[in-house]
């Protein structure tokens, strides 16, 4: 990677992949765009469905939700929706993640804290530590702590109740979480990558609260070439604003849009430059493949994780590769759009869901 694209390709990594944690500014924008509540929060109907259902009738019993977890592919709303549920139901939101919980002692801290109806939301919980994760069992399940006191032979162990809180869990590998931390969550929800009518929704109300002049041909290119992701919808929305006031008038019209996304090495269906780059070395260094995850990912200087969390599940949804059992293949579309000659290897075989997470 070289210097010069590398503020332009942040626009996609997202927070659960990012090594380096996100720039304060970035922070802001997020924030600043977030929806509040469930009626703000555009697409994934079904989910929105089920859980309005779920929270009334938290609310009718007067009972705190059940604990909820939410995967899918970074910046497609997790993280939003925790904040959302705390919201709707009234209650504060603890945030902390994975990573961050190192031993048992510092989650007892966050559980003795909330209070009825509260929300602690765990981020990237597929990355909790198996000590972290057991004590969380019977928080979750019976809203209390086993603390052990004192060692040898004077050791015990005390219980502590806990107030009812709701639990949110959000990961973008569902695969990796254990079956006993899964079976624990009431609600388990996916989150889907949105239509460009969705992203074009998503991108009005951002330029409203943004206050930018757009108009419905520069929507419709952002929300086109988003890669079906809220984040990066939003992320383009930014970039385009910027170049409209450099380079134009200050008004995103679809000329203005296109040119921004020109320059960003956005292409037509939304691919970014590392999206094209995963692909071009799939067919010109491996043949289409089929080939290990590991070794694309150093034939394209990105890291396997980001690669395969980041960019595949978009390049799979859109149908330029596929997971198979022997590795990555690139699909006949992906063969078209680069228009490179030749064809797919014979191993070109849907059987993605074997390794879907
Ligand atoms: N359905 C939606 N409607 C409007 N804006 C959305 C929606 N979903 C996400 N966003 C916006 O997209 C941005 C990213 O969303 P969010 O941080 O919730 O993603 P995430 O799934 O938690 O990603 P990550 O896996 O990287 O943590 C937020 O700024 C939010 O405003
Ligand atoms: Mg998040």
């Amino acid at each position: 990677m070289t210097e010069t694209d590398k503020p332009f390709r942040s626009y996609l990594t997202g927070s659960a992949t990012r090594p380096e944690p996100a720039a304060p500014e970035e922070e802001v924008f997020e924030q600043t765009l977030r929806p509040r509540t469930l009626a703000e929060f555009a697409g994934q109907e079904k989910l929105k469905q089920n859980l309005a259902i779920s929270i009334e009738a938290a609310k009718q019993r007067g009972e705190p939700l059940g604990h909820c977890l939410f995967s899918g592919p970074p910046g497609l709303g997790k993280t939003t929706l925790a904040h959302i549920l705390a919201h709707e139901l009234g209650g504060k939101i603890r945030v902390t993640s994975g990573p961050v919980l190192e031993k048992p002692g510092d989650l007892a801290g966050l559980l003795t804290g909330l209070e009825r109806g509260d929300v602690l939301f765990i981020d990237e919980i597929h990355r909790l530590r198996t000590v972290v994760e057991e004590y969380l069992y019977p928080a979750m399940e019976e809203f209390q702590l086993d603390i052990l006191i004192d060692s040898g032979p004077a050791a015990r162990s005390v219980s502590l109740p806990l107030e009812h809180f709701t639990l949110v869990g959000a990961t973008t590998k569902r695969g990796l979480l254990t079956g006993p931390l899964r079976s624990r969550f009431e609600h388990a929800a996916r989150l889907d990558f949105y239509t460009s009518d969705e992203l074009a929704q998503i991108v009005e109300r951002s330029g409203r609260i943004l206050d930018v002049a757009i108009d419905a041909d520069g929507i419709g290119v952002i929300a086109e070439r988003s890669r079906g992701t809220a984040r990066v919808a939003n992320r383009l929305l930014k970039w385009s604003r910027d170049f409209a006031l450099v380079k134009g008038d200050g008004r995103i019209t679809g000329e203005i849009a296109g040119a921004a996304l020109e320059a960003l090495d956005v292409d037509d269906v939304g691919l970014d430059e590392m999206d094209t780059r995963i692909l071009t070395a799939l067919i010109d260094k491996f043949g289409g493949g089929p080939v290990g995850v590991n070794s694309l990912a150093v034939a394209v200087g990105e890291d396997a994780d980001t690669l395969e969390e980041v960019h595949e599940p978009f390049l799979i949804q859109s149908g330029f590769l596929h997971r198979t059992p022997r590795g990555r293949v690139a699909t006949a579309r992906a063969y078209t759009h680069l228009g490179i000659a030749g064809s797919p290897p014979s191993a070109d075989n849907p059987q993605e869901h074997l390794f879907d997470s």
